[in-house]
């Protein structure tokens, strides 16, 4: 393993996801991890990453000095780099101008972490502070015009330091530099890859088991049945997985679940029909947040108790992928909407442990591994569905009528996104019931009906993102199927909003 020391740089999942492209299994851990854990993981490398800190700042963070002092390879970058040489005696300055962007940088092609490299080179710089007196031990392995020490390194206790980002694409041989460390310096051998995850995962999943049981509520999403997928080549059918229908899912939604699960895959799963419990305590409700949270609630009773009726069960496994594990690390931002993920946890029934077999994988990795279990493109690739489901994507009462209305648009624009072929570049795609009636005319009658709005967003995290600028042609086809084909409306809108201010979901 390769640790990566978090210093709060806005690249560090970049660098994490390299590292693993380089086939080498990495490990994103705060700045402040003690001494003694680092020892007890003893990584074959750690890589600080860039901070938006100048090491001068009041609480600037710091790591332990020892770290230079286990005898581990380390690679500093930006912020990381002169928080080495700070740290080992050296100094740093502070620059009256930004260095920021594509920058021309000299480089010294027998240093170990350049071998192979070119000496004129490119690197990306952002940063303000520069290092202009190196530590004992040190010489200088890059310059560029406007830093002295663009790249420094101490080959004999394999500490290194870039001033410039090798992670981001836009210092080109930067991935060369990253692997030049891992590979020859730190002496990985990139064997780490989706296959050999899925051995290791399944063969500790085995151990782990033994001969007992697990649970895993399922909602059709990626995570969750990625995860169920790997516990049930572990221990097959002593996997029981549930699927709550809350009767908010999606058209045949359900029904893809069982045939993949239960046909293909033979997985033991049960599926449980809740649709008039959730509806009925939804009647009449109309706030978004009280929505969100009966659903939340109910979610959890319908779950417990089909998991008491199953008796005892050894282990609950929960489809947690690492950015959320990075996330929570870092601590809570602003409840902005209190989301519901399907499987959150029963405090009622008693498990051994938890299984999360993805907690350090990154949602492309995740992906590869649904494919290399093969799994259907179309359960790999679903775009994200809110937990509380079609709840949130109908404005005010939900009712099964209007779920109906909701189901049907949404289907139908669903159908021509994939039939323009833009079901993969666009983030998430649907359709919103607004609550708003408006007039229109239909074979010169008069209607007064429902208006849909359809939301479609590009995005790479979920956390902003930018209305997809689909071809006119293909809204032009989706309004005219909605009107024509759908009951009860009669207006179609396409909604042009930014995450932020607005949101994905429109409630
Ligand atoms: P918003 O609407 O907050 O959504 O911009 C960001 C992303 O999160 C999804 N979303 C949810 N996912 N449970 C979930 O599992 C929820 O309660 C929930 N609410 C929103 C949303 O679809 C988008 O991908």
């Amino acid at each position: 393993v390769v640790l990566v020391l978090d210093f709060g740089g806005q690249y560090n999942e970049l660098i994490a996801r390299r590292v693993r492209e380089a086939k080498v299994y990495c490990e994103v851990l705060p700045y402040n991890t003690p001494l003694e854990s680092i020892r007890s993981i003893a990584p074959k490398g750690i890589i600080f990453t860039g901070g938006p800190s100048s090491v001068y700042a009041d609480n600037a963070p710091y790591c332990d000095d020892g770290i230079y002092r286990l005898g581990i390879p380390i690679l500093g970058i930006c912020y990381g780099a002169q928080l080495m040489a700070k740290q080992l005696g050296g100094h740093v300055a502070r620059a009256q101008v930004r260095e920021y962007g594509r920058t021309d940088i000299h480089i010294d092609n027998q240093s170990v972490l350049f071998h192979g490299i070119e000496s004129d080179t490119v690197g990306w710089m952002s940063h303000t502070d520069y290092i202009d007196e190196l530590p004992a031990g040190f010489k200088v392995i890059a310059s560029s015009f406007n830093c002295p020490v663009a790249a420094m390194a101490d080959e004999e206790r394999k500490l290194y330091a870039v001033q410039f980002h090798p992670e981001v694409a836009h210092t080109p041989r930067g991935f060369d530099m990253l692997k030049n460390f891992l590979y020859k310096v730190c002496g990985c051998n990139g064997t780490w890859t989706m296959t050999s995850f899925i051995e290791d995962t399944v063969a500790s999943i085995k151990e782990r088991v033994g001969n007992g049981s697990a649970l895993c509520a399922l909602s059709g999403g990626v995570d969750s049945s990625v995860a169920a997928m790997l516990v049930h080549k572990a221990i097959g059918r002593r996997l029981t997985c549930i699927l709550v229908d809350h009767g908010l899912m999606r058209q045949d939604e359900v029904e893809e679940v069982e045939r993949v699960f239960k046909e293909q895959f033979n997985v033991n799963l049960v599926v449980v029909d809740a649709s008039d419990r959730f509806l009925s305590k939804l009647k009449g409700v109309t706030d978004p947040e009280r929505k969100r949270k009966i659903i939340g609630e109910e979610f959890i009773r319908v779950f417990e108790e089909q998991a008491k009726a199953l008796g005892h069960i050894d282990y609950l496994v929960q489809g947690t992928i690492y950015p959320d594990v990075i996330e929570s690390g870092r601590g809570d931002a602003a409840v902005i909407k209190s989301h519901h993920n399907v499987g959150g946890l029963p405090e009622d029934i008693d498990f051994k442990g938890i299984i999360e077999p993805l907690r350090n994988l990154f949602k492309d990795e995740v992906r590869k591994v649904g494919l290399e279990l093969g799994m259907p493109e179309k359960v790999v690739w679903r775009q994200p569905f809110p937990g509380p489901g079609l709840a949130i994507r109908i404005i005010g009462e939900v009712t099964p009528e209007k779920l109906a209305i909701l189901r049907h648009a949404d289907a139908i624009l669903r159908a021509e996104i994939a039939k323009a072929g833009l079901d993969r570049e666009i983030w998430q795609y649907f359709a919103v019931l607004t609550g708003m009636r408006s007039v229109g005319v239909m074979g010169d009658e008069r209607t007064y009906d429902y208006t849909i709005a359809l939301r479609a967003v590009t995005s790479t995290d979920g956390m902003t993102a930018d209305w997809a600028r689909i071809p006119y042609d293909v809204l032009s086809n989706i309004s005219n199927r909605i009107v024509n084909e759908v009951q009860n409306v009669n207006r179609v809108v396409y909604d042009i909003t930014s995450k932020p201010p607005a949101t994905i979901e429109w409630e």
